[in-house]
């Protein structure tokens, strides 16, 4: 299959494979860190590059003309997607690029396979078991992110409902792709003879699976769907990772071990962040709408709300301060007021921190992220462990578009949904303003005993022209 490119040597491409490796593996050390995260992304682009240029000319799959028109056009689409869409549609973002590359690697197989037999050379075991696997977990990852990207971006319905015949459908769906996969491996000879009889093994496996894809995101709930979108993550760099056996392909295996290993990895960070397990999550469901109904009255009489000039005289007086940042603050684009709060209480003396829950928001390091770009100093963010015994000798806390991460019924009410997640115990701080724009409650869909608290003061408004409001405010004060 390989054509050489001007007669050289195959070390030249493995050499080449081994640097987009490196580049790979540098890259994501880089983005363990939020203040070497944006080079690890371009050198990981880097690598990127280097291994799809290298391959295609290398094996002559395209011309040059075509490669470059296709990378402009492939480029300008994801330089269009970056610009356009905003941090909190990353996740479903994310979701449909795990799709594609699931997909992406089941036609790549079933591409090979197709070539394989056409050209005559017979089906080694080890082609047909890996395209088997690639097919399965490519179409389950497609077909399973553009449900979950859809349920995020609120295109489908996102209550869960699980029901026998949903769960019928998967076990048939399964026994299918497994018998289409069978076929494939066991009786390779069925599928030797060309496109016709390569087709119906191969092919059923990829429709089955598809529909399994389907029917396994559906049943989750909406909330859950970050998480599933980190394991489809891994699922992806799977099949990525077999489709490379099947090609041979050295720089697609790598690439693909690291994707599936990371996307795990995340996949664990956040169950455990949430306190919850892995079949929980994909089983279980999470959030009441009863439970939100019964638990309501207990703002009932119980909450002072307070205003800008208020929040001010006490941030006048204090000498620490926390913020805590959530979902609230990157929806409504509050960081650099924020920002600029931060800037003036330290100006004049008062010590200021963040305190970065590691779910706070839609996605892992998305607070961090968020105040990166507005220029907060990474060693003001301090994380749930190291900020959680300080807030006792903290004289105001300013929760800003945050809720679930703050709301103490993780540690009190076993039967909560949140129950046993780490959160941050704002209420031990002298007094706790909460910004946000009503009492409506946050991604577990429960109410909030802090907001009743007696040492809380509900600021309520959209939380960049509240935080705009108190900048104003105070700057007005000195
Ligand atoms: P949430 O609990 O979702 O609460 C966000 C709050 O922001 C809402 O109660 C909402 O109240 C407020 N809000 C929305 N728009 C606002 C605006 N324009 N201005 C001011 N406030 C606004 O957020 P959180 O505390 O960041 O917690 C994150 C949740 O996501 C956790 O439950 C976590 O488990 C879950 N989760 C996170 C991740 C990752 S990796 N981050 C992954 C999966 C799940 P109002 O409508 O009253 O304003």
């Amino acid at each position: 299959m390989a054509g050489v490119i001007g007669g050289l040597p195959d070390a030249v491409l493995q050499f080449a494979y081994l640097i987009a490796g490196i580049l790979f593996i540098q890259g994501l050390r880089d983005m363990t860190h939020p203040r070497t995260a944006t080079r690890g992304n371009g050198i990981s682009s880097l690598g990127m590059f280097v291994a799809v240029a290298v391959t295609v000319l290398w094996f002559e799959i395209l011309s040059p003309l075509v490669l470059a028109a296709a990378l402009l056009v492939g480029g300008g689409i994801g330089a269009w997607l970056a610009v356009r869409v905003e941090t909190t549609e990353m996740p479903q973002l994310v979701g449909l690029f795990n799709g594609f590359g699931g997909g992406a690697s089941a036609l790549v197989a079933g591409a090979e396979l197709v070539d394989l037999t056409a050209s005559g050379g017979g089906l080694p075991v080890g082609v047909t078991v890996t395209a088997a696997i690639a097919g399965l977990i490519g179409s389950v990852t497609f077909w399973g992110s553009l449900v979950a990207a859809g349920k995020l971006h609120g295109l489908v319905g996102d209550s869960p409902v699980s029901t026998n015949a949903g769960h019928g459908i998967k076990v048939v769906t399964l026994l299918l792709a497994l018998a289409g996969g069978g076929t494939l491996v066991v009786q390779p000879g069925l599928v030797g003879g060309g496109l016709a009889e390569i087709v119906p093994s191969y092919w059923v496996l990829v429709v089955a699976a598809s529909v399994l894809g389907v029917f396994l995101v559906v049943p989750i709930g909406g909330a859950d769907m970050p998480v599933v979108i980190a394991l489809l993550n891994s699922y992806s760099g799977l099949a990525a990772a077999t489709t490379g056996f099947v090609l041979d392909n050295t720089v697609l295996i790598v690439a693909g071990t690291l994707v599936g290993a990371s996307g795990l990895i995340l996949t664990v960070i956040m169950c455990e962040s949430m306190n919850r397990s892995l079949v929980n999550v994909l089983f279980g469901g999470l959030g009441s709408d009863e439970e939100s109904e019964d638990m309501a009255d207990i703002y009932e009489g119980n909450i002072s709300e307070t205003s800008a000039e208020e929040v001010e005289m006490l941030l006048d007086v204090a000498d620490r301060v926390v913020i805590v940042p959530g979902y609230g603050m990157a929806v409504a684009q509050a960081q650099h007021a924020v920002a600029e709060l931060v800037e003036l209480l330290e100006e004049d003396g008062v010590d200021v921190e963040f305190g970065i829950h590691p779910v706070a928001g839609r996605m892992p390091g998305h607070m961090n992220a968020l105040l990166a770009e507005a220029d907060v100093p990474y060693d003001k963010m301090r994380e749930l462990e190291e900020v959680n015994p300080t807030f006792s000798q903290t004289d105001v806390v300013i929760v800003t578009g945050a809720n679930d991460v703050v709301n103490p019924m993780a540690n009190t009410d076993d039967s909560s949904p949140i129950a046993g997640m780490p959160v941050l115990n704002v209420g031990e701080a002298r007094s706790v303003i909460v910004n946000k724009r009503s009492l409506s409650p946050g991604f577990s869909g429960i109410p909030n005993p802090l907001f009743a608290q007696d040492n809380t003061s509900m600021f309520f408004g959209d939380a960049k022209a509240s935080m705009q409001e108190l900048v104003n405010v105070y700057k007005e004060s000195r």
